[in-house]
């Protein structure tokens, strides 16, 4: 197949970009009455299972409004033409079906099976992983249950009530997002840390204040042998064995479980294999959360809420996997992403959601797409011949809006943005609520139509000023609103980005399931640490500015 950006779907995207560049959504709007409510989609909730009888909260779907971008029916029609063209229906039966889509690691790419109903049938190799998965549930739920019971007592006998995660990248950021997410559905009597930087000052702050007897470390690697997470574990080994008396071999193992693909290295460490919760090379570590890397979040909100959050990302899988692209919202989001990235020109991605308990969603986003599509080489080798995976970043609102929205509004660059909200509060609080969603509402409907010149000199505004106040709008937005959230809109919110970022790499044809980029800093950083502690006029040979630089700190730290 010729490159993407050769076919006539895209030529024709090309074209009609140039008709479109340079309309306004204030037209787009004025010429179309309806577009508001007919450029959205609904995806439906559905109650999920949960192991004891109780009812679940009503569960309602997600509402996409992406009227307020600048395209218009026939911009959908050509994207999803061009979408059809890049093979995406068959990529995402190839992997629903399990086959070896990372191409350069030949791996099944296979995050869909983790919450895959009991009794589904995924083959890798010739094997159904599902009842893997679904035995991996059980133990992890067996273990929480217990931690949350006190009745998984450390060395002393003492319960364990803090529960301190070692991860990093997706063993840390998948679990420690979901957990400030679902904080409002966690014990609150027990403590939940997350340590990730090899900054020592992480390890210090992660564990300050606790007692190691009440304590119980879960090193999280898929491989593990991550170089920061081995490091904080040994901390974290030894600060447990210098915290407690009389302490010997089973120490350790009372405080310490592992997750990880990798059994021999986690009883190298000194983890009773016993107490390791598997997961496999399918997994990609930023499609991680939902497997045993979630157990520190399965411990905070029980086994019962971690199924509701399975059932929201499994509702969303449907959706993508049988629904008309037209009507699929992780592919209108990707097709949306492709038209502002290899037709506007746009760099960024804004990531913006109305609610503190998501603070973290955007630099979770950030590993999930830009370590999945930042990549400049298509499947097969080739120079990528289009621009790939955006920056992606934000902030919760309303702090954003005090802080970088005036770029979004009045700068020179195009930055489209995915606004996140939710009809119902966590807690009512006053008018709160009602203030927040306000500004949500105001920030959107302010970057599409703008303010005019004619508004602002209406406003007698003194002429000099008239410039600097006058918006322009035509500014590109998403509107996501959910009800509220909970465990199964979360996961419903995760899927959604998984599938839009696969969506996106499909169409890039790109391997969005290899992660090559961060390995040479990785080498380059091993083979700097035993040259900084050799003698300050020990040779180097790197270039001028490294030498310097290592030169410098040996000298200031002699
Ligand atoms: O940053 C590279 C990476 O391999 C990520 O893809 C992964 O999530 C992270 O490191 C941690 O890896 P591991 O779970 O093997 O410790």
């Amino acid at each position: 197949m010729p490159p993407i950006t050769q076919t006539p779907e895209w030529h024709a995207l090309e074209a009609h970009f140039e008709e479109l560049r340079d309309q306004h959504l204030r037209d787009l709007f004025a010429a179309d009455p309806e577009r508001g409510q007919r450029l959205t989609i609904e995806v439906a909730g559905s109650v999920p299972e949960r192991r004891t009888g109780s009812v679940p909260e009503r569960q309602t779907g997600i509402y996409l409004d992406y009227s307020k971008n600048r395209i218009t029916d026939e911009t959908v029609e050509l994207l999803v033409a061009l979408a059809h063209r890049a093979g995406l229906r068959d990529r995402i039966d190839a992997m629903f079906r399990g086959e070896k889509i990372n191409v350069t690691e030949n791996r099944a790419v296979l995050h869909v099976a983790l919450r895959a109903p009991e009794g589904a049938v995924i083959d890798v190799d010739g094997e159904n992983v599902v009842p893997a998965v679904h035995a991996v549930l059980l133990k992890m739920a067996d273990f929480a249950d217990r931690v949350r019971a006190g009745s998984w007592t450390g060395h002393t006998g003492a319960p364990v009530r803090n529960v301190v995660n070692i991860g990093i990248g997706g063993s840390d950021l998948g679990p420690s997002m979901a957990y400030e997410a679902l904080r409002d559905f966690s014990r609150r009597d027990l403590t939940f840390r997350f340590v990730s930087n090899i900054d020592g000052n992480d390890f210090w702050e992660a564990v300050h204040g606790l007692d190691p007897a009440e304590t119980l470390f879960v090193v999280s690697s898929k491989t593990f042998t991550t170089l920061e997470t081995l490091t904080n574990a040994r901390s974290a080994r030894e600060w447990l064995l210098a915290g407690l008396t009389d302490v010997d071999e089973s120490t350790v193992a009372k405080h310490f479980v592992a997750v990880s693909t990798n059994a021999a290295e986690v009883a190298k460490f000194g983890i009773d294999t016993e107490n390791m919760f598997e997961f496999w090379d399918w997994v990609g570590g930023r499609y991680s959360y939902d497997s045993a890397i979630g157990l520190s979040l399965m411990v905070a909100i029980g086994p019962d809420r971690f199924g509701e959050m399975l059932a929201g990302f499994r509702s969303i899988d449907e959706h993508f996997r049988t629904t008309a692209f037209e009507e699929n919202l992780p592919v209108l989001l990707g097709l949306i992403g492709i038209w502002y990235d290899d037709f506007f020109g746009a760099e960024t991605l804004a990531v913006l959601p109305y609610n503190q308990y998501l603070a973290r969603f955007p630099a979770y986003l950030q590993q999930l797409d830009m370590e999945s599509n930042g990549k400049s080489v298509d499947r097969d080798g080739h120079p990528v011949t289009m621009s790939t995976g955006p920056i992606v970043w934000g902030q919760p609102g309303t702090n954003g809006q005090h802080a970088f929205y005036q770029l979004v509004h009045l700068g020179t660059k195009l930055i489209p943005c995915d606004f996140i909200g939710f009809v119902h509060a966590n807690h009512e609080l006053g008018d709160h609520h009602d203030l927040l969603m306000a500004n949500l509402f105001a920030q959107t409907e302010a970057l599409a139509f703008g303010k005019t010149r004619e508004a602002v000199e209406a406003e007698g505004v003194p002429a000099f000023q008239v410039p600097h106040r006058t918006f322009p709008g035509n500014r590109p937005t998403n509107t996501i609103l959910a009800e509220r959230l909970t465990p199964f809109t979360l996961g419903q919110l995760v899927a959604i980005y998984e599938h839009k970022v696969f969506t996106q790499g499909a169409i890039w044809n790109i391997d969005s399931f290899d992660q090559w980029g961060v390995e040479l800093g990785k080498s380059l950083a091993n083979r700097i640490v035993p040259q900084l502690q050799l003698e300050v006029s020990s040779a180097l040979d790197h270039d001028s500015s490294t030498n310097a630089l290592i030169r410098r700190y040996r000298r200031l730290r002699a």
